[in-house]
């Protein structure tokens, strides 16, 4: 058992995974597409120890229960694929660090990145071998979206019905259409509500039915303007997107409301760039910072007038990512 370290990928969903059938496999309602972004990272350190009483885990120097727990069950995942694998006897505890480069629980999917880490550094560490496809249906069961962030590029995430069917391709390289994305912070505050809660009230939405059965033609669409390197139609559908997630959450019962005025004075800025001729969208997952999508040529006119805005923290730019990396230098 050696003591492995990965990094990690966030990403941005154009076609967000909204809504369960399988709460406990983590089997989304609906396929997904997203972005790996290169700027967004976590770098995990795991090493398994005979020695230890209990799992350790810190993320960003500290630890939440409820985020210590989640990571806790993910090891022991791992550790009974181990014993059925024949690769220990008994449960071997392990120490877990991690961190990340942006601001964890604001909306940004570090349980995205930090789940794919993690499952990677921790099979490896304890010897599993595993190849994508078996890592993205692990990294499922952790954190949904985490299954994406195993793959880099462009990255679809197949539904499927069973827990075996249920995991992320790589649909395109990056360089298919290298798309520019300014990750604009209006706030660092914790999210309201997690996504798993979130999730759970998807269904108590009267428009979530309307929008099941149109997803997989919106998903279809927006591969295909891909494939034509078509930016404008990709950036309209996933703007549309956005907004459709948001109503979704906003007639949920209990409705969840996550938008700030910072929010919405990014939103009116890309909606005024675009009038003027400048290619440039928006996508907000579940939080309040924006995601503004644009091409290289207009990344700094985009990133100047952002930086106009007295609600903008800053800005995290951004292009597409590479699959997760094994790193030579350890966290401890
Ligand atoms: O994987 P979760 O449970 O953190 O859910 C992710 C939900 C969204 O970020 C809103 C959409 C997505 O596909 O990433």
């Amino acid at each position: 058992m050696q003591k492995t370290t990965v990094l990690a990928h966030s990403d941005i969903a154009l076609i967000k995974y909204w809504g369960k059938k399988d709460k406990v496999l983590r089997l989304p309602a609906n396929g997904s597409l997203s972005l790996i972004l290169d700027a967004l990272q976590t770098t995990t350190t795991v090493a398994f120890d005979v020695n230890l009483g209990a799992d350790q885990v810190q993320i960003d120097g500290a630890v939440e229960e409820g985020e210590k727990s989640r990571v806790i069950a993910h090891l022991q995942r791992i550790r009974d694929l181990a014993k059925q694998a024949g690769l220990i006897k008994t449960d071997v505890f392990a120490r877990v660090m991690s961190v990340n480069n942006f601001p964890k629980s604001t909306g940004l999917s570090s349980s995205s990145s930090g789940f794919a880490a993690l499952t990677i550094a921790a099979s490896q560490a304890i010897g599993l071998q595993l190849d994508e496809r078996g890592l993205s249906i692990l990294s499922r069961q952790g954190s949904g979206s985490s299954c994406r962030c195993v793959c880099g590029g462009i990255v679809e995430w197949i539904d499927g019905d069973t827990s075996d069917q249920s995991y992320a391709v790589q649909f395109a390289k990056g360089d298919v259409l290298p798309i520019r994305d300014l990750v604009t912070i209006v706030a660092e505050d914790k999210k309201q509500i997690s996504s798993t809660e979130g999730h759970d009230l998807a269904e108590t939405s009267p428009f979530f039915a309307a929008r099941q059965q149109q997803i997989s033609t919106k998903l279809q669409r927006i591969k295909q303007a891909i494939q034509a390197r078509d930016f404008i139609t990709v950036g309209e559908i996933a703007e549309a997107e956005a907004l459709e997630f948001h109503s979704i959450l906003l007639t949920s019962q209990p409705n969840i409301f996550l938008l700030y005025p910072g929010t919405v004075e990014v939103i009116h800025l890309v909606r005024k760039l675009r009038s003027g001729g400048i290619p440039v969208y928006f996508t907000i997952n579940t939080g309040f910072n924006v995601h503004v999508l644009t091409l290289p040529e207009y990344e700094q006119t985009v990133l100047q007038a952002l930086k106009g805005l007295s609600s903008v923290h800053k800005v995290l730019a951004s292009g597409i990512g590479d699959k997760p990396q094994l790193l030579k230098e350890h966290l401890f």
